[in-house]
């Protein structure tokens, strides 16, 4: 049922009032509580016969992807459809963008039409807010360089929440390349501010050097003044026992032409996650993937698709968050 303003009357009022989603790090935990609280109206909307509610009828949404997505850019043209919102799917190749006009400069030409929200994706890190500085309209990163994903992680927050009740005191244990994950640095955020224990294990090629720096395995903090603290450890075996959460990420394959790793066949034999691994963890640990997924590199395919694995799970939730989301940053006004 809507109230008159078209808002669900299930939706509670969103207190803070934000402009932009740029990344977790300026989130506080009552602000990620919301988005939760929100979320869980949304789920019930997407479990109706009729998935739609009028909540932002009458607002436009780009999504301007400058990288390929399957589930970011999919999930987000659900939700705002969900919420009736006019969504409008631009690519680089598709646009003047491939003409060579500036980032700025599109997203001016796309503010001049009236729209009220921007959904990017950009290899540069840092995107994002530079076109936030530049504009009017509501920016949320969906995935800049190697720098953020906020919506990623929240929707990864969201669904160990559905399975543990809170974060606090969890071990979270995040496998892979973190050197090159967006996400993994969206997670840290997150995970710190709703009292997650994190431990972080990769190779020490594939970890910020700063991390590394005078900062032997087991050491807390790394030194770094750019993240929160977490563990390191270059020991997958030793890291997992007492896990509530494995969090694998994606080995970009690309990175073993770039002299990083000796053989994909090595960096499975120590990091990948297979069914003997995921026993060292607690007995309900959940396996966790933001994918795409490189099954038989960073994850056994019987891990993958076996009853610990929430994959899935959090490729639904995402429609959820980004709901939420959008609700919160265009509906709430
Ligand atoms: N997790 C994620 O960002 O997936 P896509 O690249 O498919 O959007």
């Amino acid at each position: 049922m809507a109230e008159a303003s078209g808002r669900p009357a299930v939706l509670p009022r969103t207190m803070h009032q934000r402009r932009h989603i740029l990344d977790l790090d300026d989130f506080s935990r009552d602000e990620i509580v919301r988005v939760f609280d929100a979320a869980d109206s949304m789920r019930e909307v997407m479990q109706r016969d009729i998935k739609k509610v009028p909540t932002l009828r009458g607002k436009v949404i780009v999504t301007l992807f400058y990288e390929a997505s399957t589930r970011t850019r999919v999930s987000f043209e659900i939700a705002g459809k969900a919420l009736s919102a006019d969504v409008v799917n631009l690519s680089a190749s598709g646009s003047c963008v491939s003409k060579g006009v500036s980032l700025v400069d599109t997203v001016r030409t796309l503010e001049a039409m009236g729209i009220d929200a921007v959904v990017v994706r950009h290899s540069a890190s840092g995107a994002p807010y530079l076109m936030a500085q530049h504009l009017r309209t509501s920016v949320i990163n969906a995935g800049d360089g190697w720098h953020a994903h906020p919506t990623q992680a929240l929707l990864d927050l969201y669904t160990m929440r559905g399975h543990f009740g809170a974060l606090d005191g969890l071990k979270v244990v995040i496998v892979g390349d973190v050197l090159h994950s967006r996400v993994a640095r969206s997670n840290l955020w997150g995970l710190h501010t709703m009292g997650a224990e994190v431990v972080v294990c990769a190779p020490p090629t594939l970890v910020p050097a700063a991390w590394r720096a005078g900062c032997e395995p087991q050491v807390e903090p790394p030194p770094s003044r750019l993240l929160p603290p977490v563990r390191l450890s270059y020991d997958l075996d030793e890291a997992l026992p007492g896990a509530d959460v494995i969090m694998v990420l994606r080995l970009q394959r690309e990175r073993q032409q770039s002299g990083l790793l000796p053989t994909l066949r090595e960096y499975s034999r120590r990091y990948g996650v297979n069914a003997a691994r995921v026993a060292l963890a607690r007995p309900n640990a959940l396996v966790m993937h933001p994918g795409p997924v490189n099954e038989g590199v960073e994850i056994a395919p019987d891990v993958a698709h076996g009853a610990q694995s929430v994959i899935e799970e959090q490729v639904r939730n995402g429609v959820a968050i980004r709901m939420a989301l959008l609700y919160q940053l265009l509906g709430g006004r």
